[in-house]
């Protein structure tokens, strides 16, 4: 039995504004094995970015709560580490890709000086020079051996100031890391690298600076990547590029990846497994065929119906009856009961047990369902 890169156990979330609390993440529960793709859909507002950040501890605590549960990371339980040491955890295990890279990305250094800081600190701590987030040692933590790091952006990247010698560094032949930072930007299929790296990213398209991100976000060798809609700020031709480039790379960097998307064909062809979330609850999750598949949940069953595909564009997931539930107070019961075509009493009246749970033969993961009638759900239309 292999262990997971990931756990998350019962996570519960709220984000409390004023006098009201919003219940954003209730009792959601996933596994991430090494090189496992996991897809994660779901309406708009319905916790998906929440536990993107949740992770990595980037939500802002307050207006975020952690209610309770785990997040396990390479066996340890990163809602106990305290959060100064958290950046040697996003630096060194985890690293991120969000839709929006004008946010990530430095806008007072080139290309060149941020890429080639990421890999100048990688190396140190793959040399043991810099402090890092080793997990198969007593101390995940050791700060013992290495002098602290400066103070680094949100995601435990430093960087150095560029002086004249940086400058004249970039533009030499010699300058360090310079055939990484060329191979990087290669790896993402940027034709002319020698030309990006000397510019700033306000000087590069929005496809370009995604490119860049993801370049960033592989060149830390992360035993795990989340891309949190990688492509949403996109505009849809460049999207295609870029969710291309993106399949491609999944098949290329073999880390583990939680991969959040609206698009579900995307998720269809890079996922593993697919979890769908609804009101802050993942109301299914399992192997991406079975889901696809045979749905065992009626809110999958209606996401599928309201998608768009390759013979029916005129599709949207909020076409389906009804409205996502306020989550200051979500409905009692299943969450879903209101818009649900198979709804009875007792759905008003208790929630489903957390996973109703088939495991099919020789598959990679059990099929899970948080719904009292799953296997009722094959009679929907
Ligand atoms: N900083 C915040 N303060 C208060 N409420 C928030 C905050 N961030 C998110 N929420 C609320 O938490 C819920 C979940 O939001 P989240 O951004 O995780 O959803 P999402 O699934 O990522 O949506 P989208 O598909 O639009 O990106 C929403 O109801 C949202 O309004
Ligand atoms: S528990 Fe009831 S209301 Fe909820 S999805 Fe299942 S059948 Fe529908
Ligand atoms: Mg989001």
């Amino acid at each position: 039995m292999v262990d997971p890169v990931l756990t998350v156990e019962n996570l519960a979330i709220d984000y409390e504004v004023g006098a009201g609390r919003f219940h954003a993440l209730s009792d959601v529960s996933l596994d991430i094995l090494p090189g496992q793709v996991v897809g994660i859909v779901g309406e708009t507002g319905c916790g998906k970015s929440t536990l993107a950040q949740a992770i990595p501890r980037l939500l802002p605590e307050p207006p975020a709560r952690v209610l309770g549960g785990r997040v396990v990371f390479r066996g340890v339980d990163l809602l106990a580490v305290p959060r100064w040491k958290m950046p040697l955890v996003r630096g060194t295990g985890i690293s991120m890709v969000f839709q929006e890279p004008l946010n990530s990305l430095n806008p007072a250094f080139r290309i060149y000086d941020q890429l080639a800081e990421s890999i100048r600190i990688r190396s140190l701590r793959e040399q043991g020079l810099a402090p890092a987030f080793r997990p198969d040692r007593s101390d995940p933590f050791d700060y013992s051996r290495a002098p602290m790091p400066p103070a680094g952006g949100s995601m435990g990247r430093v960087l150095v100031p560029g002086g004249a010698a940086a400058q004249a560094a970039r533009r030499s032949r010699t300058a360090p890391y310079r055939a990484e930072v060329l191979e990087y930007l290669r790896l993402v299929r940027i034709n002319d690298p020698e030309t990006i790296l000397n510019l700033y990213p306000h000087e590069l398209s929005g496809g370009m600076r995604q490119r860049v991100m993801i370049a960033m976000a592989l060149s830390e060798k992360p035993s795990l990547l989340i891309a949190d809609e990688p492509t949403s700020a996109l505009d849809v031709t460049i999207q295609a590029q870029v969710l291309t480039l993106m399949k491609e790379l999944i098949d290329e960097v073999h880390t583990s990846i939680l991969f959040i998307s609206h698009d579900l064909g995307v998720i269809a062809e890079t996922a593993d497994l697919l979890g769908v979330m609804y009101a802050g609850r993942l109301a299914e999750f399992g192997p991406v065929a079975d889901v696809f598949g045979a749905p065992r949940h009626p809110y999958t069953k209606a996401l599928l119906r309201a998608a768009p595909t390759r013979y029916k564009s005129e599709g949207n997931l909020d076409s389906i009856p009804g409205s996502v539930p306020n989550l200051s107070r979500p409905p009692l019961g299943c969450r879903f009961h209101p818009r649900c075509p198979l709804a009875q009493p007792v759905c008003a009246a208790d929630p489903p047990p957390p996973w109703d749970t088939q495991t099919a033969p020789g598959a990679v993961a059990p099929h899970r369902s948080a719904c009292h009638f799953a296997d009722r759900v094959g009679e929907l239309p």
